[in-house]
């Protein structure tokens, strides 16, 4: 596929039927995160490769928390982490990059998502960076040490679901040139 009808093709699915993803196509999925940029190089992050269905579900059940506000999506993302073959849960480390550890980290979940989406798989990003409580929680179950931040949690696995077409704003609305002053 053209990079660029993989980034515009890949959308967000909340909910993923059970087949197994094969190795082979799981290493190709963190082969584009190892290949992330970084600042200087530092690689800050480590991807957790969860499968275990309990701590998936567990996961679910902090993401639902974020969710509260938003009734219709609780329904559906929550129990997408649980039911996904996969989720891989992007951590990054300040000690490694004290500057721009949480770009990095968003840039490996980026290119794993555009990759899984290139080999036919769906994901969405629980975006539980900063979240409080949630963030403390996930890093619990997880055994991430309290110095880590956590980036994504990211699902993978075959979608349940068409997803709806998305939009976005026009270039003419988000390119400046030169300068916005
Ligand atoms: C930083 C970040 C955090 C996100 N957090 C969540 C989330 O917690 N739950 C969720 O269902 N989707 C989450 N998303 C997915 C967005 O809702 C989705 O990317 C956006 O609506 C655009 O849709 P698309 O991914 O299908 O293009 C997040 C995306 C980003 C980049």
């Amino acid at each position: 596929m053209d990079l660029l009808e993989v980034m515009r093709g890949r959308r967000s699915v909340l909910r993923f039927r059970p087949d197994p993803i094969p190795n082979e196509h799981l290493e190709k999925i963190l082969e584009a995160g190892r290949w992330a940029p970084s600042y200087a190089n530092t690689q800050p992050w480590k991807f957790i490769v969860v499968r275990n269905p309990e701590r998936k579900k567990a996961l679910g059940a902090q993401v639902e928390r974020i969710l509260v506000f938003r009734p219709g999506r609780v329904a559906l993302s929550s129990p997408g982490l649980g039911e996904a073959p996969v989720v891989i849960a992007v951590v990054v480390d300040p000690a490694r990059d004290p500057l721009h550890h949480l770009e990095a980290g968003a840039a490996a979940a980026q290119n794993m998502a555009l990759m899984a989406h290139a080999l036919g798989y769906a994901s969405f990003w629980a975006g539980v960076a900063g979240r409080g409580d949630v963030e403390r929680q996930i890093k619990k179950l997880l055994g991430v040490p309290r110095s880590m931040r956590m980036v994504a949690l990211l699902p993978l696995g075959k979608p349940a679901y068409e997803p709806e077409p998305k939009e976005r704003l026009p270039l003419s609305e988000i390119v400046v040139q030169e300068s916005m002053g």
